[in-house]
């Protein structure tokens, strides 16, 4: 045997021997007795002839658990759809359940220290750092200005020529992802991947698009192994998705540095970067911040908006009350620009998305991990380091939380004497809410109040095939699984 069959040999011997070592950690860990229904039916998969998605099943199941709650114990996994247990997580016992070390190492390589990923004191400085300068006046009018810039700039015209191409259908969700992805990368950044700008020529993403894509997807992957031990050890050894995985996080953090590099030359700018430059010193850690923002704020936007015109196409009464109220409050011509002052007037668009987010939230759940024995106040017991989660996409869809038509597109279930009345956060934690709540929770609505008001006035939009059942890929945000197809028209506006 030559010298590179024999390394080829030992290494497949490892290979399996290690493989057959996860394994039977993962079914110790687990609970291998354990021939309840779900964990059957988990097991084996027989609940996906019936059920499209993972969720829609933990939505039934949730559904049908008088306490609105179930444990999968084979993933050592509670669920929650109860507002009161989630209330208890996220607020009242927030301490005893952080995201948690598992969390925290699948996203480590991309995220380092960056808030997404921490807990404790590293999360609560930047917490209150981040909450600083996201509340200010000027970060403010800078994300608008920011917006509005890619919108006119690239949106709309890009829009138009599909508009008046009577042979193109638009992947509209691949079109919000790039809107997203430049909006995000200049207000945190000040840096301009023209993401946008490559699809008019059909142009493939820019290199930090893809390298981010490939980064997200990849760690989301991680969190699918059966066991941990299975991507570690890939990674130690630099094979496979892992070797792809450092090559793209390699990259995003090379632009990022760069970026910090520049800006640390050239003098602050107004982006969030230019502002946590003033309080942090050490450029490692403005530049993990600064890509949890990448994270928390690209796909999320990107996910509301898909869902949001896909129901517009079903109801087109709704998109009828948003075009009435928008010419109420920008007047007739479809080319206003809206500003701050008009979209808190826009009562009827903000119940509309939130309606939208309750159906189709971007983050479909969230989990946390268990620091010591608990009871949740539905009587559930929770043993230490136990994942827990709780399911916004299931508890939007409860009809104990929302009545018999909690499954219906009604804005109007948000409004209360014409105006918009927000909801309980622990009854719609689409935002997550209590001490951990979402901090880009009013920039995004606004982006996505601009970018429907400029769509809808201007354009018909109409989704291919609205009515198909969605079926959504594995990741950390809501995406559909093949875009969301949708021919766009200029709208002729009645005289
Ligand atoms: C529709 C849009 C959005 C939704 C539904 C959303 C939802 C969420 C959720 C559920 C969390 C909690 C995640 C967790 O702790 O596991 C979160 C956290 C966060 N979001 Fe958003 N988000 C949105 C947009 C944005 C935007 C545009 C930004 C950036 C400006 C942003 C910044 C953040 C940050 C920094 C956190 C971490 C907060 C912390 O850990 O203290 N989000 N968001």
């Amino acid at each position: 045997m030559d010298l590179q069959a024999s390394i080829c040999f030992i290494f497949f011997t490892f290979t399996v021997v290690f493989c057959l070592f996860s394994l039977s950690l993962i079914i110790i860990r687990s609970n291998p007795c354990c021939n309840c229904d779900i964990c059957t039916a988990f097991i084996t998969g027989s609940w996906s002839p019936e059920f499209v998605n993972l969720s829609d099943w933990y939505t039934h199941l949730l559904r049908q658990s008088p306490t609105g709650t179930i444990h999968v114990h084979v993933l050592n996994n509670i669920i929650t759809a109860n507002p009161d247990n989630v209330e208890y997580m996220i607020k009242t016992n927030f301490d005893n359940y952080p995201k948690g070390k598992a969390f925290s190492t699948i996203l480590g390589d991309l995220l380092g220290r960056g808030i997404f990923n921490v807990d404790g004191h590293s999360w609560w400085f930047q917490r209150k750092l981040a909450s600083l300068e996201l509340g200010s006046l000027s970060i403010r009018s800078h994300a608008l200005n920011v917006v509005i810039e890619e919108i006119e700039s690239r949106l709309i015209p890009l829009i138009t020529t599909a508009a008046d191409d009577k042979d193109s259908i638009l992947d509209l969700q691949d079109v919000f992802r790039r809107f997203s992805f430049d909006s995000i990368c200049k207000f945190s950044f000040g840096l301009d991947p023209g993401s946008l700008n490559n699809l008019s020529g059909s142009r493939p993403v820019s290199e930090l698009e893809s390298a981010f894509d490939t980064s997200t997807r990849l760690c989301a992957m991680r969190g699918l192994a059966p066991s941990p031990l299975i991507w570690k050890f890939k990674r130690l050894f630099n094979i496979g998705s892992e070797k792809e995985l450092k090559s793209s996080i390699d990259i995003v953090k090379r632009m990022a540095g760069r970026v910090i590099k520049e800006r640390r030359e050239s003098g602050s700018g107004k982006d969030l970067l230019s502002r946590f430059m003033g309080s942090i010193s050490d450029d490692d850690y403005l530049r993990d911040i600064v890509i949890s923002f990448l994270l928390a704020g690209r796909d999320t936007v990107a996910s509301a908006l898909t869902s949001f015109f896909l129901l517009l196409t079903q109801n087109p009464k709704v998109l009828q009350k948003i075009r009435e109220e928008s010419d109420r409050v920008l007047g007739g011509s479809p080319d206003s620009i809206p500003g701050f002052g008009d979209l808190q007037h826009l009562h009827y668009l903000q119940a509309a998305l939130h309606e939208s987010m309750r159906l189709y939230p971007p983050v479909q759940f969230d989990s946390k991990f268990t620091k010591q024995d608990d009871v949740l106040p539905d009587g559930t017991f929770v043993k230490r380091g136990s994942r827990v989660t709780y399911h916004p996409y299931a508890m939007g869809r409860m009809e104990r939380i929302w009545g018999s038509d909690s499954l219906q597109f009604k804005p109007e279930r948000w409004i209360r004497d014409g105006k918009f009345k927000p909801e309980s956060a622990y009854k719609y934690p689409v935002y997550q809410g209590g001490v951990r709540v979402c901090l880009g929770k009013e920039m995004s609505l606004v982006e996505m109040k601009c970018v429907a008001l400029c769509l809808i006035r201007r354009f018909d939009v109409n989704v291919v095939n609205p009515n198909r059942v969605l079926r959504f890929s594995p990741g950390l945000t809501a995406t559909v699984s093949g875009g969301l197809p949708a021919v766009v028209r200029r709208r002729k506006v009645p005289e």
